[in-house]
């Protein structure tokens, strides 16, 4: 990777090897203030998190059985698991946020560099069901069920199946700049 961004953005990446070393209470309100720091449309601050550790098997579990099987299969090793939400209207006129996941997309952003600044490392997911979720945490409709992550510290790829454990040292894998940035041309972008 480049030479030329910061290193708190070259170091954070997704691992699925997590240690079995419980995060320090202070680094998850840490964690969190980080996020709830971020920019957000007309500082409505749309992000919400439920989040549980080992420390709370109940919920822990709770949030481990919204994953697909695939990412249960890693995140099980993970000491804490996040849902991330976002209100789905502005609380200042009741209308739509159609910025909210993009600032939730911030606080996140946020959230996992302040991780790599402590030595722990977020792994973000799609891949669970919000259905599921919604029923398990009587989410009420408007908020919006976005991701989930799984937050710990560096495990032993090892430990991973073996299918998994290529990706864990595969190489960065990033779009040349010259096809994020517009010059006249679309076809280059495509
Ligand atoms: C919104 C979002 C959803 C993702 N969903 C999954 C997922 O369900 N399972 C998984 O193993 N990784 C998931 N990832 C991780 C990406 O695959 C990973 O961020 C990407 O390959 C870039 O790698 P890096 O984060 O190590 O730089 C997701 C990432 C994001 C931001």
């Amino acid at each position: 990777m480049s030479e030329h961004v910061h290193k708190l953005i070259e170091n954070r990446w997704s691992p699925r090897a997590f240690a079995g070393k419980g995060i320090e209470k202070e680094k998850i309100k840490q964690l969190f203030l980080a996020a709830s720091y971020a920019p957000s449309c007309f500082n409505e601050q749309p992000w919400r998190f439920i989040y549980g550790t080992k420390d709370y098997p109940e919920r822990y579990e709770q949030l481990l059985s919204c994953l697909v099987e695939f990412n249960q299969m890693w995140v099980k090793t993970a000491p804490m698991i996040i849902l991330a939400l976002s209100a789905k209207n502005f609380a200042r006129n009741k209308k739509e946020n159609t910025y909210a996941r993009y600032d939730l997309g911030l606080a996140i952003g946020n959230m996992s560099l302040q991780a790599t600044s402590m030595g722990l490392y977020v792994h973000q997911m799609a891949g669970f069901s919000p259905d599921k979720a919604r029923e398990i945490f009587e989410v009420p409709g408007n908020y919006d069920i976005v991701s989930m992550l799984a937050v710990g510290y560096l495990g032993d790829p090892l430990q991973l199946p073996e299918s998994l454990q290529e990706l864990e040292s595969s190489e960065r894998d990033r779009k040349e700049l010259n096809t994020l940035l517009f010059d006249g041309d679309w076809s280059v972008l495509e």
